[in-house]
């Protein structure tokens, strides 16, 4: 390949979302419309983020893609709706400008490389940060700068979500060719700087169903989804607004736990059933219970998404006891010293009357390690960080 002159070269990076009025349904599942709107927190980069270089070249034979390294198949469904969508939108931007800022570039076939930092095996949600990347990188490549929705949500729904820093709602819309499901910022990046995110990695019992076949089934199967969907869902996106303008964490972090418990629910409802919680979930789910209790009040809230894996939103000054009380019931087995990664967390002694209230028995090694981040903080931060371009014509 000595002959390849990439005429355009970008690097870009974007951050993981976590979901707290969570999607689960498509109406539409070639266009990826969401049966409710949903609501997320965008992670801060520094410890999450998918990182995606992208090059076009007149002398590239054909679409290629890699992921972490391995080449996939780019005939995926999914990724060519993204090729497909990127490039109508580039054609029409070129139709409607006089200027021509890259002549050929429309026809030049794409190479793209896109890797986590952080470990799959770790189970962590990686496609919505994936598609928002490769979304993005192609904007950049193919010179497009129109909203981006719809190009990340054709990868994965969720993906919308994270084209923005900050909280963010995935506006389900109510066209049927999907042109009013856009993701748009409902609080900025610099909103609420105490919000910490830790994230408790845990050990891995089985493979879950993937989130798309999952929720196939709830939709086809399950009526408390359609009621979830209809007649909850609308209350609680209002109310989740209100708590998070207001930085009201109490009942923030009420309405996640609940919305998280109502989403696992509609799992449950699904008929052959889904069960994504482990014995380690439902553990943690009890720790923060008995937590809050201890404290007469919401400090600590979990949710999760399709597997085992909590992520906990806490104030910062909560993170060190709650790691304390994490460390307490759930010991590291070997790795103690990489139990918990990302922000520094000053080790603190738990109070006898908090370890009373825990009232478990230790599970060593249940959860592998904790990661400890915050929300995207940066103000003049677009959601997606463009680290180098380069463009090189011969
Ligand atoms: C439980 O976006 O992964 O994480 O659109 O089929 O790719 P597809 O599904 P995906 O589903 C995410 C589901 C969830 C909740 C959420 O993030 O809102």
């Amino acid at each position: 390949m000595a002959s390849e002159k990439p005429i355009v070269v970008v690097t870009c990076t974007a951050p993981v979302n976590i979901a707290v009025v969570k999607y689960w349904g498509k109406r539409d599942e070639e266009l990826i419309l969401p049966i409710n709107s949903s609501l997320s927190v965008t992670l801060h980069q520094d410890q999450l983020k998918t990182t995606t270089t992208a090059a076009i070249s007149r002398d590239f034979t054909e679409d290629r893609i890699w992921l972490n390294g391995r080449e996939e198949d780019v005939g995926q469904p999914r990724l060519q709706a993204c090729l497909r969508e990127i490039r109508r939108l580039a054609r029409k931007r070129r139709s409607g400008s006089h200027e021509d800022p890259l002549p050929l570039s429309l026809s030049y076939k794409v190479h793209v490389a896109s890797e986590n930092n952080f470990p799959t095996a770790a189970g962590l949600a990686s496609s919505a940060a994936g598609y928002a990347c490769l979304a993005y990188a192609l904007a950049r490549v193919y010179g497009v700068d129109s909203d981006l929705s719809e190009v990340a949500r054709r990868g994965s729904g969720s993906a919308c979500r994270s084209l923005y820093g900050g909280f963010v709602e995935w506006q389900m819309g109510e066209r049927p060719d999907g042109k009013d499901s856009i993701a748009c910022q409902v609080a900025p990046e610099s909103h609420w700087p105490e919000l910490r995110v830790l994230i408790l990695v845990v050990s891995a019992e089985r493979k879950p169903m993937g989130s798309t076949a999952g929720m196939q089934t709830s939709v086809e199967t399950s009526a408390l989804l359609k009621f979830r969907a209809e007649a909850l869902v609308p209350v609680r996106m209002a109310e989740m607004t209100r708590c998070i303008r207001e930085r009201d964490f109490q009942a923030f972090g009420q309405l996640t736990m609940k919305d998280s418990n109502q989403f696992h629910a509609t799992c449950l409802d699904t008929f052959p059933p889904i069960s994504y919680l482990s014995d380690t979930s439902r553990h943690i789910i009890q720790l923060v219970h008995r937590f809050n209790a201890h404290h007469g009040q919401t400090k600590v809230a979990y949710t999760f998404d399709a597997g085992p894996n909590a992520v906990v939103f806490t104030l910062d000054d909560t993170v060190a006891e709650f790691v304390a009380a994490v460390r307490h019931s759930f010991p590291p087995e070997s790795n103690g010293d990489k139990f918990l990664k990302g922000l520094p967390v000053e080790p603190v002694l738990l109070s006898d009357e908090l370890k009373a209230a825990l009232g478990m028995d230790p599970v060593p090694g249940s959860i592998r390690y904790i990661i400890a981040t915050q929300a995207l903080t940066s103000a003049d931060h677009p959601g997606l960080a463009v680290q180098s371009t380069s463009a090189q014509r011969d």
